[in-house]
């Protein structure tokens, strides 16, 4: 099966503890061994958003200050390629061709940042519909998609499935209100539904609970399933069977 695994920069590198990057590197080598095509796409941060705020003090208009995001992106991906070692495509990819050559070569995809105007959460749903993937998982610091902020709204309820257009309307609702922090953004949102690819957002701070949901469908987060789609993948179902 081939599956896109996005990882949000603070999850991935919260402190820049080397011990965070390793165990999701030994995750991927685990999802590799179990058969998995794997392409990793790791966001920016805590670093992205300080480097962001001292070159807007500098003055750097939006774009470039993107430009910095992305470059903060790609060194988060060189700390997993590190990690990684031979089983990695040894550069990050600069865009889907690349991420999708390396995946159709055995290696493991690590992407940051492609274009101005978008974070990786974005980048994480093209790639997988670019590269047909069988399933996306969003490892945030948001476990799950909620009806609301649950940051700032004690009200608010997780998800245990919803489909791609109600996660497209609860992400707009969200994003509506000013400094409200979405589990996705909404252009990911809209990929997600355009592509259809089968999704799961949950909590990444452990991760082996990426491996539990890829592997066996078994998570505490929240799994967008397409109309019409069935509830688990055929490849859990036959796990199960056994
Ligand atoms: P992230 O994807 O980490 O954005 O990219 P974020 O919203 O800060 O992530 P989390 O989910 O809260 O951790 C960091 C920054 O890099 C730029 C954007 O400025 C983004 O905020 N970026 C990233 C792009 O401009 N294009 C990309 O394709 C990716």
């Amino acid at each position: 099966m081939r599956v896109v695994v996005s990882v949000g920069g603070s999850v991935l590198a919260p402190d820049l503890a080397h011990e965070r990057v390793e165990q999701y590197a030994d995750v991927i080598d685990r999802l590799v061994d179990e058969g998995c095509s794997v392409g990793a796409v790791v966001g920016g941060g805590g670093v992205a958003r300080s480097y962001i705020k001292t070159a807007r003090k500098l003055g750097a208009n939006e774009v470039e200050l993107d430009d910095i995001g992305i470059s903060v992106t790609r060194l988060n991906a060189q700390l997993l390629i590190a990690a990684l070692g031979d089983d990695a495509a040894p550069s990050p990819a600069e865009n889907y061709e690349e991420a999708g050559e390396a995946m159709r070569r055995g290696d493991v995809a690590i992407m940051g940042g492609v274009t101005a105007g978008q974070t990786t959460d974005a980048v994480s749903a093209a790639l997988a519909e670019y590269t047909n993937a069988d399933l996306l998982v969003y490892a945030t610091s948001v476990p799950g998609v909620y009806s609301a902020d649950p940051k700032t709204d004690e009200d608010a309820e997780r998800y245990e499935r919803i489909t791609p257009a109600e996660l497209v309307d609860v992400i707009a609702d969200i994003e509506m209100s000013a400094g409200s922090s979405a589990p996705v953004d909404l252009l990911a949102a809209k990929l997600i539904e355009r592509s259809r690819v089968r999704t799961i957002v949950l909590d990444g701070t452990e991760p082996e609970d990426v491996l539990d949901a890829v592997l066996r469908g078994e998570h505490d987060g929240t799994d967008i399933v397409p109309n019409g789609s069935e509830a688990g993948m055929d490849y859990w179902v036959a796990d199960e069977d056994e």
